[in-house]
């Protein structure tokens, strides 16, 4: 069995792969193409040129190997393949066996366990509901616009304060935890209306058990265990609490309000998930997921796209000029976020140049032909998006410069390939939060814009780095 996991089915992988001309390091046991760390001293400012930087390893494979091949997890061979043209063909999956990666670590399925995670007929009926609490239709007209602004309001205003309390008219404020405060009271608003207050709470449990399935390496003690089991109890009985209030008041007859909850709950009450648990279990699921991804992603691209103003002031300029002239002071309203095309080409600068997911994963579950190869079952194609996002072959010889007008146009003039921005996937799995996040991106950057100008301070350092996202 180990003779067989170990040596003989990577050795017969790799003879598969090889035959067919497929270039890279040959196997060898106990030994994995880690990761390698960031050079030490950071980029020069205002330099974007980051794909060196970000994933060394990578890029030297590329220069070396060419744009597709071979590397070793352990015993699996992952095929890269950098080619937004077959990116797009095995995220559709439309001709291809690919299926996700499974999440190896027990522990982590205790954070999040939902959509994300989720194949088959499960995936389909999970995917329906939270697809209609995420449509953009109902984001638009819903209760959810106080909510965005609410939370918007309360940034800007502790930065004011901040600012009051400095008598030179300057003050510094680290942004990254402040985007993260402001997107977990986004989708606690958003999610469960009223009861955001538990949705924080929620959050700091969230991010304990982050902090916890970090720590924990490989190995766990026993009263580590038992304390994330503690916390994984917690937010399902604050989650239990709020959807059974919520479940008996829509059956009382109160009016569907456009929180995402009843958004989720409203047309499978009293329903069956694929796993035979009532919708109420399977929205447990899924909110946990949501708070996860929505304190996840949303953060970095507001930071990013701090940065990137202060290195590109010009654009700060424009984009304030743009946000005054639309809104004045007055908080944005949805009917003027269509007509802000200066913010909309700078937020997709800052997902093109710094996409939180930088690659996309799968593996082959039978036997596939993609591109000419024809891969056999168990190999993982890794899709370093941010290898196409940088790829002057696609964008042209200013693929470094900060250039948001390139997307004046829209997204599919852009480029010379209609389809190489990708920052939220492709094909069914795309994901279902975009709108939600440019909508909450949107309203922050515009009250941000009407209320400061700002730089980078003395100290930032230009260092990005992945660690399972773009930071
Ligand atoms: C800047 C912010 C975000 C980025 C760049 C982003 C990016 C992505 C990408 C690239 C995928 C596809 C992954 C794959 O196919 O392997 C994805 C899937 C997903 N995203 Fe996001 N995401 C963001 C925010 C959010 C938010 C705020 C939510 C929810 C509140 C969310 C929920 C999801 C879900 C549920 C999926 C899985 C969809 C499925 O498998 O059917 N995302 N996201």
């Amino acid at each position: 069995m180990l003779l067989d996991r170990l040596w003989l089915r990577p050795r017969r992988l790799e003879r598969v792969l090889r035959a067919q001309g497929l270039p890279g390091r040959p196997y060898r046991p106990f030994t994995s193409d880690a990761p390698v760390k960031n050079q030490q001293s950071p980029m020069p400012l205002g330099c974007h040129d980051i794909v060196p930087y970000v994933v060394p390893l990578l890029h030297g494979a590329v220069q070396e190997h060419g744009r597709t091949s071979v590397s070793w997890n352990g015993p699996v061979p992952t095929v890269t393949i950098v080619d937004a043209r077959l990116t797009r063909e095995v995220m559709f999956g439309k001709s291809g066996h690919f299926e996700k990666l499974r999440r190896i670590r027990v522990l982590s399925r205790l954070l999040t366990n939902g959509l994300p995670r989720h194949e088959g007929e499960k995936w389909v009926k999970h995917r329906k509901v939270l697809g209609r609490a995420f449509h953009l239709e109902k984001l638009k007209v819903s209760l959810m616009l106080p909510a965005f602004s609410s939370s918007c309001q309360e940034l800007v205003t502790r930065w004011m304060e901040s600012l009051a309390s400095n008598l030179e008219g300057w003050c510094e404020v680290d942004v990254c935890p402040e985007f993260l405060i402001l997107s977990a009271d986004t989708i606690s608003r958003t999610a469960f209306g009223s009861s955001y207050l538990e949705g924080r709470r929620i959050l700091a449990l969230q991010s304990e058990q982050v902090d916890r399935i970090k720590a924990s390496g490989k190995m766990i003690s026993i009263p580590g265990y038992i304390r994330m089991r503690e916390i994984n109890n917690e937010i399902e009985s604050i989650l239990e609490g709020i959807i059974a209030k919520k479940m008996q008041a829509m059956q009382e007859g109160e009016s569907i309000k456009c929180d995402l909850l009843s958004l989720m709950l409203e047309p499978n009450m009293g329903k069956i998930d694929g796993d035979g648990r009532s919708v109420a279990g399977m929205t447990i699921e899924e909110c946990k997921m949501c708070y996860f991804a929505s304190t996840e992603t949303p953060p970095t691209l507001l930071a990013w796209t701090m940065v990137l103003l202060s290195m590109h002031p010009e654009w700060q300029d424009r984009a304030r000029a743009e946000v005054l002239g639309l809104f004045g002071k007055n908080q944005p309203e949805y009917g003027g976020f269509s007509r802000l095309r200066t913010v909309t080409m700078i937020l997709y600068e800052v997902l093109r140049f710094y996409p939180p997911a930088i690659a996309f994963h799968r593996k082959t579950y039978k036997e596939t032909r993609l591109g000419g190869i024809t891969y056999p079952t168990g190999v993982v194609i890794e899709m370093p998006l941010l290898l196409i996002h940088h790829d002057p072959n696609i964008w042209g010889v200013d693929v470094h410069e900060f250039r948001p007008d390139r997307f004046a146009e829209g997204i599919s003039k852009a480029s010379n390939d209609p389809s190489a921005f990708l920052p939220f996937g492709w094909g069914p799995r795309i994901c279902i939060g975009q709108n939600f996040v440019l909508f909450e991106a949107k309203m922050a950057v515009c009250m941000i814009l009407q209320h400061f100008e700002f730089e980078l301070a003395p100290t930032y350092t230009h260092a990005p780095h992945n660690k399972k996202i773009l930071h």
